[in-house]
């Protein structure tokens, strides 16, 4: 399964999202390959050591898809995790694949030779449906949307599902919606839950059972490059995200 975790808006909480759901996944006891696909780099920074004491990056090898993905690959700091590193270089990609006939299947074929090594591949996106959003939505066999619980959160949305219609139509057809994930939720405030009604009305059964509270221990964690499960294992935050991982796991079966 490679779920692209996307949306794009930013600050919703893919990059936690993609860091905590595959840090569960790898715990209980999967294969997971963590696919950093933001310049950004935040998912590198949240889970590796020492990303720069390894030379190739994501850019490297999709702009070279000869070379082998395993270059840009590193360990995580949680057992099970491994990482395909991102670095600022990958703000280039858009201009570098200008021209290019497979500028949209690059991460699809540079993942081909991994694939069967992981029982799950994640795929963190940018906030922007730009090429390298593009990539992961064509590499992908199901997306989880984080939506955050919060005025305007569902603006974008029609663009986004849009977009998946016609990366449906025309490079990947059974690309599938796993989930939708809503985050960064409040339960004090009244409009966490109009926008929690107003998602389920546009996505029913897509919707998870389990939200993601706002917390300060899911905020911290990164700087410490853990997980919320050995971060904070007692958690709400940690009980929640490995409540969604179960729900994939579920889903999964299905
Ligand atoms: N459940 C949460 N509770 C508190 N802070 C959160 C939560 N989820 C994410 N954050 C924080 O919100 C900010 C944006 O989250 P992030 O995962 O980076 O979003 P995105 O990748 O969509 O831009 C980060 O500072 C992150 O630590
Ligand atoms: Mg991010």
């Amino acid at each position: 399964m490679i779920i692209a975790v996307t949306n794009q808006k930013g600050g919703v909480g893919k990059t936690t999202t993609a860091v905590n759901v595959s840090a569960a996944l790898a715990l209980s006891g999967c294969r997971v390959l963590l696919v950093d696909a933001d310049s950004q780099a935040h998912s590198t920074k949240s889970c590796v050591k020492d990303p720069n004491s390894n030379e190739k990056s994501l850019y490297d090898v999709l702009m070279h898809p000869e070379q082998k993905i395993q270059a840009a690959i590193m360990k995580s700091t949680i057992p099970g995790l491994d990482v395909v590193i991102s670095r600022v270089s990958m703000a280039k990609l858009e201009s570098s694949l200008l021209g290019q006939i497979d500028g949209h299947f690059r991460l699809k074929d540079v993942l081909e030779p991994v694939r069967e090594r992981y029982e799950f591949i994640l795929i963190d996106t940018p906030p922007t449906l730009a090429l390298i959003t593009l990539n992961a939505l064509v590499a992908a066999s199901h997306l989880l949307i984080p939506i955050q619980a919060s005025y305007l959160s569902l603006e974008g949305t029609d663009d986004l599902l849009e977009t998946i219609e016609k990366v449906r139509r025309v490079a990947n057809p059974k690309l599938q919606i796993l989930g939708i994930l809503i985050t960064l939720h409040d339960s004090r405030t009244n409009i966490a839950r109009d926008v929690v009604e107003r998602i389920q009305r546009v996505f029913g059964e897509k919707v998870f059972h389990t939200y993601i509270s706002k917390s300060v221990k899911i905020e911290e964690c990164p700087a410490y490059k853990e997980s919320i499960f050995t971060y904070a294992g007692n958690s709400v935050g940690a009980l929640q995200y490995k409540k969604v991982a179960e729900e994939i796991l579920k889903r999964a079966k299905n």
